[in-house]
């Protein structure tokens, strides 16, 4: 055994190791959370979901623990989600967004601009049936209740008899197509498809399909009038432009479509279209 004072000797004329200090242990990595679910299934953007919708482009405004989405929530970066309430499945694109509002089962296309209030896809009650009360078709209780009142146990127990039912199929799928604005407080009926280049204005009730560029207005809504030509409409449809992103527009006159077509058309012709990362909510949870 050597002295102390001697292997300290030695170590300083570099004949024996240095001693170094213990790294300290690496904390395991803490356990993935597990996804928390609202009643009806779908989960909630806690305060990591909201940093990883975040670092991938998806905006949301509501705090922690105070937004839910559909499993099948499949979101373009980038696109902000504010204060939608989301429930069947839904897709957005690129660059599209909306304040708040109602959404079930809508794919959104890119570029598309959603003013408050506005509700997509509400379901239908059972129209045809003796009664449009959900009692009668709803598999699942219609309320969330106690059992301190008339008729609670039997109200607990009772689910209604669906065997050999017409099934009551809802939730038709709504397609807003790409560069639509829908104005304050809309209405649109489920299954109805809004074409490229639309606007609806505020308030208007949406249901029947809306043709590229046209401009509906007023309930029911009808077409006020189309925002540009015909030769321009079908130029800038067939143009796709909303597949580039803005920064490759940098340079063109959107103020004044008619005279940027030619230059439009170039410029989509000489750049690749921009490919978004795609972000699927079961992929981040
Ligand atoms: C539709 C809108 C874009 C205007 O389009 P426009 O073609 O310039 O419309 P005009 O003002 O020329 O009006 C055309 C006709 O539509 C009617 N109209 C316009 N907006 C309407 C609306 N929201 N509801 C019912 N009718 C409407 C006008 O009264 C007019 O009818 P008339 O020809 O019988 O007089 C605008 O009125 C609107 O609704 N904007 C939405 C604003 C909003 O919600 N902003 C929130 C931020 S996202």
């Amino acid at each position: 055994m050597l002295a102390r004072r001697t292997k300290t000797l030695l170590r300083r004329a570099g004949l024996l190791p240095k001693i170094r200090a213990a790294a300290p242990a690496e904390p395991p990595p803490a356990p993935p959370a597990s996804p928390q679910l609202t009643p009806d299934g779908r989960y909630i953007v806690t305060a990591d979901l909201k940093q990883k919708l975040h670092a991938h482009g998806i905006d949301t405004s509501p705090p922690a623990g105070a937004m839910a989405l559909p499993a099948d929530c499949v979101l373009e970066s980038p696109c902000s989600l504010q204060s939608m309430e989301i429930f069947g499945r839904i897709a957005i694109g690129s660059f599209s967004y909306a304040v708040n509002g109602y959404y079930n089962n809508v794919t959104l296309g890119r570029y598309v601009s959603i003013g408050e209030s506005v509700q997509m896809g509400r379901g239908d009650h059972s129209i045809a049936w003796l009664s449009t009360s959900p009692f009668f078709y709803l598999p699942h209780p219609v309320f969330n209740v106690g059992r301190d009142f008339e008729g609670a146990a039997s109200l607990h127990a009772f689910r209604p008899d669906l065997t050999d039912r017409e099934p009551f199929v809802q939730g038709r799928t709504i397609v807003v197509e790409n560069d639509v604005w829908i104005g304050h407080g809309a209405y649109i009926r489920q299954g109805v498809r809004i074409g490229t280049g639309a606007i609806v204005g505020a308030h208007a009730v949406v249901t029947r399909d809306v043709p590229p560029y046209a401009i509906v207005a007023g309930n029911p809504g009808r077409v006020v009038r189309y925002r540009f030509d015909d030769a321009l409409i079908a130029r800038l449809l067939a143009s796709r432009w909303w597949t580039l992103a803005p920064w490759q527009l940098q340079g063109i006159d959107v103020s004044r479509p008619a005279a940027s077509i030619d230059a439009l058309e170039a410029r989509v012709a000489a750049e690749e279209p921009y490919q978004p990362r795609i972000v699927r909510l079961t992929e981040l949870l």
